[in-house]
C-alpha cells in the first residue's frame, strides 16, 4: 500500500475527483480527512468512504473554516501527511457579464481558499510531507467564458512554485495536477443548459488528443503518485492529466 497509515486531508472531497482520490487513497491504506461545505453531500461521501473519513464541514471561502477543519485534524490524528487542495468551482461569464463580485467569488473558491489551505495545513507537516493543489488546462489555454477561472487557476500554478521553494527546506514537497475535461459534476453546476453543455463538450472533445473526456479515477491515481514517496524527487511541478489538450 502506497500510503499506509498516512493522514491525507482532501478539500473539495465530496464530489468528482477529489472523492475519487480519496476513495484510492483509503484503499491504499491512508486515514482520510474529507472538507466539504454541504452537510448532505459530505454525509453522502462518508458513506462512500465506508464511515471511516473524518467529515468537516467548512467553507474554503473562510480561512477561519479551513482552521477549524485543521485543528479537528489535529485532535484526531495529530498531524497531517498529505493534503489534496482540490476544491473549486465556477459560473461561465463572458468579459461583459464579470462583475466585482463574480471577480471575489471565484478568487475566494478557487484562490485563496487553496493558499489557506497550504497555509493552515503546512505546521502539521513533516519531513516527506506532500501538498497536491489541483490546477486547470485553463491556465495554459484560453476558452471563452471562463477569464476570471483560468486566472485564479494559473495563480494557483504559481503558488506551487513559491510555496514549493519555501517548503522545501522542510523536506515537504508541492505539486500541481492539471486536469483536462474529466467527467464530474463540475459541468452541471456552470450555469449552461443541457443543449449548450452538450455542444461545449463535443467541441472540446475535438480538441483532445485520445477523443473523450477523462474519468475521475485517471486523475486520482495521477494525485496517488504525487502524494506517495512514487514522487520523492518532484516538487514544485504540475502533473498535466488531460490525454494532449494542451500539448497538441
Ligand atoms: N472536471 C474538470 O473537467 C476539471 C478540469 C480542470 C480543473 N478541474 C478542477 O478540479 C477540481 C475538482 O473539480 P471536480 O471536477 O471534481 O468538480 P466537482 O465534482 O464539482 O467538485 C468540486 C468540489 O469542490 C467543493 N467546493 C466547492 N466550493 C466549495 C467551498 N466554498 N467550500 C468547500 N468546498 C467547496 C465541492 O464541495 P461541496 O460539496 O462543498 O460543494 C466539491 O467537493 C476543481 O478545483 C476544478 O476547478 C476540474
Amino acid at each position: 500500500m502506497k500510503l499506509n497509515n498516512k493522514v491525507a486531508f482532501i478539500t473539495g472531497g465530496t464530489s468528482g475527483i477529489g472523492l475519487e482520490t480519496a476513495k484510492l487513497f483509503q484503499a491504499e491504506g491512508a486515514h482520510v480527512v474529507l472538507v466539504g461545505s454541504n452537510a448532505d453531500r459530505l454525509a453522502a461521501a462518508g458513506k462512500e468512504l465506508n464511515g471511516k473519513a473524518l467529515l468537516v464541514r467548512a467553507d474554503i471561502r473562510k480561512a477561519a473554516d479551513i482552521e477549524r477543519a485543521v485543528e479537528q485534524t489535529r485532535a484526531k490524528h495529530g498531524h497531517i501527511d498529505v493534503v489534496f487542495a482540490n476544491a473549486g468551482g465556477t459560473t461561465v461569464a463572458p468579459l461583459e457579464a464579470v462583475t466585482e463580485e463574480y471577480v471575489a467569488e471565484n478568487l475566494a473558491v478557487n484562490f485563496t481558499g487553496t493558499f489557506f489551505t497550504i497555509q493552515k495545513t503546512a505546521p502539521l507537516l513533516a519531513k516527506g510531507g506532500s501538498i497536491i493543489v489541483t490546477t486547470s488546462f485553463l491556465n495554459t489555454i484560453g476558452y471563452p467564458g471562463l477569464s476570471i477561472l483560468a486566472a485564479t487557476k494559473a495563480a494557483t500554478r504559481s503558488l506551487v512554485r513559491t510555496l514549493g521553494a519555501e517548503l522545501a527546506p522542510r523536506g515537504i514537497r508541492v505539486n500541481a495536477v492539471s486536469p483536462g475535461a474529466i467527467s464530474t459534476p463540475f459541468y452541471s453546476k456552470i450555469g449552461l443548459s443541457d443543449a449548450v453543455l452538450s455542444e461545449v463538450a463535443s467541441s472540446i472533445t475535438q480538441k483532445i488528443g485520445l477523443k473523450r473526456f477523462g474519468e475521475p479515477l485517471e486523475l486520482a491515481k495521477s494525485v496517488l503518485f504525487l502524494a506517495s514517496d512514487d514522487s520523492s524527487y518532484t516538487t514544485g511541478a504540475e502533473l498535466v492529466v488531460d490525454a494532449g489538450l494542451t500539448q497538441f
